[in-house]
């Protein structure tokens, strides 16, 4: 048996390309080196398989065979409690935590504020100009997101809470989440400095948000309530610290996440005569006022977010770190080393999606497909927990705006591909105008 597949031998090179071409170098590299390859990760090489076997093997494989990636590396930064870099039995009780809000009936009474936020932004809109739909769909989603978290209905408040998680967001990078010896203050002028000050700013509004939800004798409906009265099996409450480390990251990962999926599925729509006038014709058939539930069902709606997802997943590549050793597509990994998914050579594959290069959601009503096969949300025992709020976002957001405005290209250019802090998006704007 081998021990490592073939692979790009100049790391630095093929990150370089990355960061410059997501889709095309990742594609390329399995294009050259077959369904698993050995890629350049965190720190030194990673496996990355492309096969749905391979999948399979990661996502059935005991959970306790794997670490969370780059965690040492990133706790300083993110959280040490932050549940994406948790493992073991930490990961299982903290996700237990978070779990709940995001179950069924639940995750529903977010429904009305998604429906709100699209229409409040998309009343914006003016005729005549380029409309920045990739701008619009940030913007819905952090105010979705802000609201659903924290309950900030009030817009003042919920105000000074944007800008700061926007300015913590930017003030995130690369250069020290990868390199620890940057993380130097120097007289307060490093990007690390500047960090840290956002960090500080972000902890103190939190921290009002607390004392008020604490002080309130009403009921909320919001995550940060659940999470508040929530209890581990032992019956301690999450702390102060831990809440604020989870909230922030509920913000982060689901609302550039969401924004980029949903400004691919306008772009598809509207390269698509086809499946926009079957769309539109859908959403035609709910009476009004739109009701979330009846939105959600539609079929056709569904598999359009579907094949958005498919083809430009905003998380191309996933990965973990092997705590034991484990076979793969018939390598013998050893434990420490790091493993990945590549979540956009799955999706491409012929064999599953014919003309994988073509928007097609009817792909979706023609076939199912597995775990395996599918996953834009990843999988396993750290699938994304905000899949399903996800995709009732994307619908009812689409619902909302085509069904009240007539959109058209504003030119045929194509749009690019772009790293947006740790994942892929359209470079720059998706241009429409109103009919
Ligand atoms: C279209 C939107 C989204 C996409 C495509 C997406 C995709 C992903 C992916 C690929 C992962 C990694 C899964 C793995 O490693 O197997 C993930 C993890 C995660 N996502 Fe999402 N996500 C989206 C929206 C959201 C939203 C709305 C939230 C929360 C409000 C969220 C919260 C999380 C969390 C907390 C994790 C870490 C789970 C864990 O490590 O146990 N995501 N997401």
């Amino acid at each position: 048996m081998n021990r490592l597949p073939p692979g790009p031998r100049n790391n630095l090179l093929v990150s370089l390309k990355y960061l410059r071409e997501p889709y095309a170098t990742l594609l390329e590299t399995g294009r050259r080196y077959g369904d698993t390859f050995a890629w350049p990760g965190f720190a030194g090489k990673m496996v990355v398989t492309g096969h749905p076997e391979g999948v399979r093997t990661l996502f059935t494989a005991d959970p306790d065979t794997f670490l969370a990636l780059g965690a040492e590396m990133l706790a300083p930064i993110l959280g040490e409690s932050n549940l994406i870099l948790l493992s073991g039995e930490r990961h299982r009780a903290m996700r237990k935590l978070q779990l709940p809000p995001f179950h069924g009936a639940r995750m529903r009474a977010y429904g009305q504020l998604m429906l709100d936020a699209a229409r409040e932004h998309a009343a914006r809109w003016t005729r005549g100009r380029p409309i920045p739909v990739h701008r619009t769909m940030q913007e819905i989603s952090l105010q979705v997101i802000l609201e659903a978290v924290l309950g900030l209905r009030e817009p003042a408040e919920r105000e000074s809470f944007k800008t700061t998680v926007l300015e913590v967001i930017a003030a995130l990078k690369p250069s020290f989440m990868f390199i620890k010896a940057l993380r130097r203050p120097l007289l307060g002028l490093s990007a690390w400095a500047r960090f840290q000050r956002k960090r500080e700013e972000i902890t103190a509004l939190f921290a009002d948000v607390l004392r008020a939800r604490r002080a309130s004798p009403e009921p909320h409906e919001d995550i940060l309530s659940l999470l508040l009265s929530a209890r581990y099996d032992d019956g301690h409450a999450l702390t102060d610290d831990e809440l604020l480390t989870q909230m922030l990251n509920l913000i982060v990962a689901g609302h550039e996440t969401t924004a980029s999926s949903l400004a691919w599925a306008f772009h598809f729509i509207h390269r698509e005569p086809a499946v926009k006038a079957r769309l539109v014709e859908e959403l035609r058939g709910l009476p009004e006022p739109l009701e979330p539930e009846a939105v959600s069902r539609l079929p056709y709606l569904e598999a359009v977010c579907s094949e958005a997802l498919r083809l430009n997943p905003v998380a191309p590549i996933i990965g973990r770190t092997l705590r034991e050793g484990l076979t793969l597509q018939g390598y013998e990994l050893p434990p420490g080393m790091d493993v990945g998914i590549s979540i956009l050579q799955v999706h491409r594959r012929p064999e599953l999606y014919p003309e994988p290069e073509r928007f097609r959601p009817e792909r979706f009503l023609e076939r199912g497909y597995s775990p395996f096969e599918y996953l834009p949300f990843g999988g396993g025992a750290r699938r994304c927990i905000g899949a399903a709020f996800a995709l009732y976002e994307m619908k009812l957001v689409l619902a909302a705006i085509l069904r009240t405005y007539d959109l058209l290209p504003a030119s045929d250019a194509p749009v690019g591909v772009s790293v947006r802090n740790t994942t892929v998006g359209p470079r720059g704007e998706v241009g429409l105008l109103l009919a």
